[in-house]
């Protein structure tokens, strides 16, 4: 528990952590490297270079201090950050470490605001939000390792199969080294990927949907090429391994999942935002379920559509199974032309009671989000998924 005294300094020191700018973060991240070096395995260092992982951390106290004295507000913003941690193995160890370069820049960068009083209160709420994490991380620790065919760390698997699934996609079927059964999945989760490209300095961690419904034997992601020049560390990486090539993974995490076979689904994608998709659309037509499922997607052109035949495959063989297509470039193979507008399709959707899953680049969910609002779908019903660090949409 934390004393009035330290919540009230932590509460008024909000806006030096959400105004931290740009100096302050990299201050904090070039001393965090410079001191602890190994930490550059675990960090996503093009998240660095963009500058997009920075903000989270800090944003993510900002908030913790904002409701020092209301957690619960912070429990979803918590819990998808432990899961994006255990994706990445992230141990109690490493939090003091964190949390003393934290520190360190507040005191270095604003001597004046963080005085020894202030820097007290602080040390105390990190300790406090760094045991909450380190529980929470420690339950979802447990049960990858624990449950059938769980694991810890990573765990060696081969790349049985590639299989091209349009001009930038290719998924690759991993199969794990030891021969034994693999953890079940939420339709929706991710894995953590660790692999060292040849010419990379650091061992890098992306995290990648499973992109079809759980097994029990393998797993299998589907991988987007980068085309911006020096981008793609480890997409393109992916791309050259052969079959047979061995990658480590992490066991599958990520708390964007179905959440219920009982209801009407709808699963919105863009690009290769399709890969949850891919998983939740597999394990709800297997299911005995008659719920409708919509299935909406867009695209550039029919050389980018992934899964198209998978896909005419399933609603011919399902009639609750309905399917729309947008190809911006418009061209055979789509049901419209240009971007997504979910109105056009509202009379096929459950607006009043269905789950809507959403995942694709930001700006797209944040219209299609809007979209669904503007037909009355309860904000709660929305769920989605951002493949990199989180942002509110
Ligand atoms: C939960 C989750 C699920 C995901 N699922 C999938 C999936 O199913 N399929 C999939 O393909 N991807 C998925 N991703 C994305 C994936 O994890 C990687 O982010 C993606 O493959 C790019 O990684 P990379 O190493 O290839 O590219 P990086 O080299 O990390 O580059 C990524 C981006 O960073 C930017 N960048 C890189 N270097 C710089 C620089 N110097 N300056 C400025 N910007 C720079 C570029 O814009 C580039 O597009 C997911 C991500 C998350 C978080
Ligand atoms: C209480 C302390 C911490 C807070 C509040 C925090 C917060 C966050 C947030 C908000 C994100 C972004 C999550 C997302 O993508 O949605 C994140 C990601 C991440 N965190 Fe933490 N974190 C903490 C401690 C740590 C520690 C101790 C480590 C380990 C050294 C760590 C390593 C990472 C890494 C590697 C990522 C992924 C970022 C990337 O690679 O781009 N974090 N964290």
């Amino acid at each position: 528990m934390l004393s009035e005294k330290t919540i009230n300094i932590v509460k008024s020191t909000v806006p030096l952590l959400a105004e931290a700018g740009t100096v302050v973060t990299e201050h904090f991240y070039n001393r965090l490297f410079s001191h602890n070096p190994e930490l550059q395995d675990i960090f996503n260092m093009a998240n660095q270079r963009s500058g997009r992982q920075q903000f989270a951390l800090f944003n993510a106290l900002a908030a913790y201090a904002q409701n020092i004295d209301n957690l619960d507000v912070l429990k979803e913003a918590l819990a998808r950050i432990n899961h994006k941690h255990t994706s990445m193995h992230i141990l109690p160890e490493h939090y003091p470490i964190v949390g003393g370069h934290l520190i360190g820049t507040l005191k270095e960068l604003i001597p004046e605001q963080f005085t020894p009083e202030v820097e007290y209160a602080w040390r105390e709420a990190y300790a406090l939000l760094a045991d909450i994490c380190i529980t929470e991380e420690a339950a979802l620790y447990e049960h990858s390792k624990t449950k059938h065919g769980g694991w810890s760390g990573t765990r060696e698997f081969t790349i049985a199969n590639k299989q091209v699934e349009s001009e930038l996609v290719t998924s690759f079927t991993l199969v794990p080294n030891d021969g034994k059964a693999v953890i079940t999945h939420k339709p929706g989760q991710y894995l953590g990927i660790k692999v060292k490209p040849t010419d990379a300095q650091y061992s890098e961690i992306r995290q990648y949907s499973i992109s079809q419904q759980s097994n029990g034997e393998n797993y299998r992601i589907s991988v987007k090429k980068e085309l911006l020049p020096a981008a793609g560390i480890v997409s393109n990486h992916l791309h050259s391994l052969e079959e047979g090539s061995v990658v480590g993974l992490y066991p599958p995490a990520g708390d964007f999942f179905l959440r219920s076979y009982s209801k009407p689904a709808v699963l919105i994608s863009a690009g290769v935002g399709q890969t949850p998709m891919m998983a939740m659309l597999q394990t709800l037509l297997s299911d005995s379920s008659d719920q409708a499922i919509t299935y909406l997607h867009a695209c550039e052109n029919a050389d980018q559509h992934s899964f198209a035949g998978f896909l005419t495959e399933q609603v011919s063989a399902h009639s609750r199974l309905s399917s729309y297509t947008w190809f911006n470039q418009g061209g055979e193979g789509a049901d419209f032309t240009g971007l997504m507008d979910v109105s056009v399709v509202a009379e096929q959707l459950p607006l009043g009671g269905g789950d809507f899953y959403i995942c694709g680049p930001t700006g797209f969910m944040a219209v299609i989000k809007q979209q669904l609002l503007d037909l009355g779908v309860d904000t709660a019903r929305i769920h989605y998924e951002v493949f990199g660090p989180h942002q509110d949409i």
